[in-house]
C-alpha cells in the first residue's frame, strides 16, 4: 500500500453521460419520460420504452439528441431481448439500461386485494425489471450499468400499498443478487427509490388531501418531489464516478424514510 493517498490525474465527473447508449423502461411519461429527459440533455442517446406509442413519439420529438423507440410490454421476455438486441444493432452497444416502468394500483386493504392485481403489481414492477435486465446484461460490455427505480417503499411500506411495496422490496434484493452475479462481467446494478414526485402515477395521492398531507407530515423537507431533484441520481449511477457502486439503493425522498 502507498504512504499516501493516490491522487489521480483526473477525476471522472460525476453525472457525464455523454455517448452513452441508454434504455429507459417506462418512458412515455411521468419519472421515465423525466429521466429520457435529462440523460438526452446530458449528450446520451435514448431508447424509449413503454406499451403506447403515441406518448413515445411525443417524448421522442422533444428530446435534443439521438432516440429509439420501442413500444411493448416489460413483461413479455421475448420483447426485452428485441429492445437489447435492435439497440445494439442501430448503435452498436448498450451502456445503460433503466428499469423504470411500474405500476401502482388504487390504495386498497390486504383483504381487498384481487390476487389478480397482486400479480399485475409484481409482473410489471418486479419481474418486467428482471426480463430487462436479464436482456440487457446479455449484450452489456464491461461497465455496462443497470438501474432500477424502486421507491421509498420498499424499505418503508405504507399501508394499503403493500403490493407495491413488496414490489419494490423484491427489486432490492434483485439489484443485490444480480451486482453478486454480474460483478465477473464487470456491470452494476444499483436502485434509485424516489420518495414522492409529483406525477401521474401520484396524482391519486396527491388529489387526496389527507394522504397528501401525511405525507408531507412523513417528509424531512416538508415537500414534494420536483423534477429537478430526482435525475441526477440516475445520471451519478450510470457516470463513470459511480464505476465501484453496485448493490446500492440509493434514497431521493427529501428524509421521508426517517419520519
Ligand atoms: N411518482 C412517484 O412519486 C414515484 C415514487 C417512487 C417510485 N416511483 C416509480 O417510478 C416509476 C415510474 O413511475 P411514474 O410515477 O413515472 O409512473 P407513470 O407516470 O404512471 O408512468 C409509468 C410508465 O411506465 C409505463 N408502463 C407501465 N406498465 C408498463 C408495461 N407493462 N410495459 C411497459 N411500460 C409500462 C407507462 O406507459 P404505458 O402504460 O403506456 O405502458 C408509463 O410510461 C415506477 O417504477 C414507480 O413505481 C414513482
Amino acid at each position: 500500500m502507498p504512504e499516501r493517498i493516490e491522487i489521480p490525474e483526473a477525476f471522472p465527473d460525476a453525472g457525464d453521460v455523454r455517448g452513452r447508449r441508454v434504455v429507459v423502461t417506462g418512458a412515455g411519461r411521468g419519472l421515465g419520460e423525466l429521466i429520457a429527459h435529462a440523460f438526452s440533455a446530458a449528450g446520451a442517446q435514448v431508447a424509449l420504452v413503454s406499451r403506447t406509442e403515441r406518448d413515445l413519439k411525443v417524448v421522442a420529438d422533444s428530446l435534443p439528441g439521438p432516440t429509439l423507440v420501442f413500444c411493448g410490454d416489460v413483461r413479455d421476455a421475448d420483447f426485452n431481448e428485441a429492445v437489447a438486441d435492435a439497440t445494439v444493432a442501430e448503435w452498436g452497444g448498450l451502456d445503460v439500461w433503466i428499469c423504470n416502468a411500474g405500476i401502482s394500483p388504487v390504495v386498497t386493504g390486504p383483504l381487498d386485494i384481487e390476487p389478480e392485481t397482486w400479480r399485475d403489481v409484481i409482473d410489471v414492477n418486479l419481474t418486467g425489471a428482471f426480463l430487462g435486465a436479464r436482456a440487457a446484461a446479455r449484450v452489456m460490455a464491461h461497465g455496462g450499468r443497470l438501474i432500477f427505480t424502486g421507491s421509498v417503499l420498499g424499505e418503508r411500506p405504507r399501508k394499503g400499498l403493500t403490493a407495491y411495496s413488496a414490489s419494490k422490496a423484491g427489486l432490492i434484493g434483485l439489484a443485490k443478487g444480480l451486482a453478486l452475479d454480474l460483478a465477473p462481467a464487470g456491470i452494476t446494478v444499483n436502485v434509485v427509490a424516489p420518495g414522492w414526485f409529483e406525477s401521474p402515477l401520484a396524482d391519486g395521492f396527491a388529489n387526496n388531501e389527507r394522504l397528501a398531507e401525511s405525507i408531507l407530515a412523513h417528509t424531512a423537507l416538508r415537500r414534494w418531489g420536483r423534477s429537478s431533484d430526482l435525475t441526477g441520481a440516475f445520471q451519478f449511477l450510470a457516470s463513470d464516478a459511480a464505476a465501484f457502486i453496485t448493490g446500492t439503493v440509493l434514497t431521493v425522498d427529501g428524509g421521508y424514510a426517517l419520519v
